[in-house]
């Protein structure tokens, strides 16, 4: 039965080129799992969107020299580019900024006040007389008590890691003017008053028995150790504005924290989406109320965002009950990190790979099947140029390249490059069929749970059974003396490399298509290659004799030693 199924991927922040960690955890495993549902005939629909506001993307922007406009539109099309160069599939990639969340983040406010969630409470801030403002902690650089190090910001030390308050750092300034001319004033913001909320989410925490552990210990740990009110407003300049019906006045100039916003955007890249397409009203049903009940909602983010999809967006979504009935997550999916050579990616040092620097040397595929296959789902994992070398030269290059290339080249060399009709399926086929048939199952489920480890592994074995079964069958040896038994080889061999495709596709889309043109061109105009439903006697029996098929040149070319050194040492990796 086809199904309603939302996805959304954790937003990624507006400044800076993602690199492979944050793909894995979020984006791309979104991706690979819309895709089979896709593919499976559901009903998806797919979002994401850049994160924009707030004081880190303030300074960004200063720091490059840029209006925040400027900075943002520019830093949201960098990435929509290389995000449509990984094959993310997004029905939209929305911003924040856009009007849409506006509209969204001051409904969300308006009711959350109305319904007597949010509070006014006075807050000591730090003052720029020279710049005119009040300043975030991030603003307030100064000496660090700690380590000495000169640029420390207010919220954290970079150079010792110690969280910092900015009334401990040594000789402050501002980080606009550079000014040290600062003092501290009141400032009115408003609070959600979270803590009430503290029973019914460990209610519907408690009874989420399917989400991984993960998620739920990191939830459970935040419930147990006391929820506080959440500042919700900040005196910055870049966010979506507080209006003039909330607060009683006492808010004017000020803007909504960016975690407040930014949730919201899943909706409004909904908003966004049916504004683009044409659609009306139709992001309602995939988000509000009894028209959205069949919907299933899934997440996925790494594991620091899961507190803020955990309390705090559920916050805002039960706040707004009874009157509103926004759809709460079914499902998240929570990831750990990747880390470079033992150490984090970092975007400041260069450390790590990039989403850009990586399609520079090489394509797509070959970090989608190596992320999905290693994604940080039990624990952290660990990238080295060697580990990486090793999946793509195996999996990709000796099992599924070679498998490939084998079967075809040998029916163009020897079966005139047309499917055989001679032979029958015997013995070894039909063994093969009920393997598979098996797998393919089990690969499914695996999908289904959102367990990406354990379906690579199940379609690396897929792949596996298909050189095994050729090894056993040999018609290349075969060939010589038994030529109908050779050529039901090759014609199952053939049927393998298309079933292959298909199954394929959630992961590697643009092989996938490669390989089925192999055989035939890919069924209707887009970009989709459906889930092979028939049972599997069906499916490895449905080339017909005679059809052409094509030789591919190499699929995936194996990586060498060469390059590892190269790649090493270009993106400092250690040993
Ligand atoms: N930008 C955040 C990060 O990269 C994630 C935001 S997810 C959303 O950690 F919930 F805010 F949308
Ligand atoms: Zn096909």
């Amino acid at each position: 039965m086809a199904k309603r199924i939302l996805i959304t991927s954790a937003l990624p922040y507006i400044n800076g080129i993602k690199h492979l960690g944050n793909l894995v955890g979020s984006m791309l495993t979104a991706d690979v799992f819309a895709r089979f549902n896709r593919a499976r005939g559901h009903e998806t629909l797919f979002l994401c969107a850049t994160d924009e506001h707030g004081s880190t993307t303030e300074l960004a922007a200063l720091e490059a020299g840029q209006e925040v406009v400027t900075f943002c539109a520019e830093q949201h099309a960098a990435q929509a580019d290389v995000c449509r160069r990984f094959g993310l599939s997004f029905d939209h990639f929305g911003r924040s900024s856009n009007p849409p969340n506006h509209r969204l983040t001051q409904h969300f406010a308006r009711m959350l006040w109305k319904n007597g969630h949010l509070e006014l409470r006075s807050t000591k801030q730090i003052y720029s007389n020279a710049d005119q403002r009040f300043l975030p902690d991030r603003y307030v650089i100064g000496t660090c008590p700690h380590c000495g190090y000169p640029a420390a910001r207010g919220d954290q030390c970079e150079n010792c890691t110690r969280v910092l308050d900015p009334a401990d750092l040594i000789e402050p300034r501002s980080a606009i003017s550079g000014s040290s001319d600062l003092e501290i004033r009141d400032s009115t913001h408003l609070f959600l008053k979270q803590s009430q909320f503290v029973p019914q989410l460990r209610e519907w925490i408690g009874s989420k028995k399917d989400w991984p552990v993960l998620v739920t210990s990191i939830a459970n740990k935040w419930l147990d150790e006391g929820l506080h009110d959440r500042g919700i407003t900040r005196d910055v300049a870049w966010g979506v504005p507080v209006p003039d019906d909330i607060g009683d006045g006492k808010l004017k100039g000020k803007v909504f924290y960016v975690w407040f916003d930014a949730p919201i955007e899943y909706i409004g890249a909904a908003w966004e989406w049916a504004e683009a397409n044409g659609k009306g009203d139709e992001w309602k049903r995939w988000w509000l109320g009894e028209a959205a009940r069949d919907v299933t909602y899934y997440e996925f983010m790494g594991k620091d965002n899961i507190p803020f999809h955990t309390v705090g967006f559920p916050v805002t979504i039960l706040g707004v009950r009874p009157q509103e009935d926004w759809k709460l997550v079914d499902y998240l999916k929570g990831f750990n990190y990747i880390n470079y050579y033992g150490g984090k990616f970092s975007t400041s040092q260069k450390r790590g790979v990039f989403m850009d620097t990586a399609l520079e040397i090489l394509p797509a595929d070959y970090w989608r099947y190596y992320l999905i296959a290693n994604a940080p789902e039990g624990s952290d994992s660990n990238f080295t140029w060697d580990h990486f070398a090793g999946v793509v030269n195996k999996d990709l290059a000796d099992v599924l390249g070679n498998f490939v290339n084998r079967i075809t080249r040998f029916c163009a060399s020897r079966f005139d490059g047309r499917v055989p009709g001679e032979g029958e399926y015997g013995p070894e086929e039909h063994a093969l069929i009920e393997e598979l048939q098996r797998r393919v199952q089990t690969y499914a489920e695996h999908f289904e749970a959102i367990e990406f480890r354990k379906a690579s592994a199940e379609l690396r074995a897929i792949w596996a059974a298909g050189n095994e079964y050729l090894t056993r069958t040999a018609p290349w040896t075969a060939i010589k003396t038994d030529r109908p038994g050779a050529a039901a080889a090759v014609r199952m061999g053939l049927n393998l490399v298309h079933t292959f495709s298909h199954l394929a596709w959630p992961i590697i889309p643009t092989a996938a298509r490669t390989i089925h043109e192999t055989i035939q061109p890919v069924a209707g105009g887009g970009d989709l290659i459906p889930w092979p439903e028939a049972p599997m006697a069906e499916e490895l029996d449905q080339l017909e004799a005679g059809q052409p098929i094509r030789a591919p040149e190499v699929l995936f070319a194996k990586i060498t030693d060469e390059q590892i050194a190269e790649w090493t040492a270009r993106f400092c990796g250690e040993e």
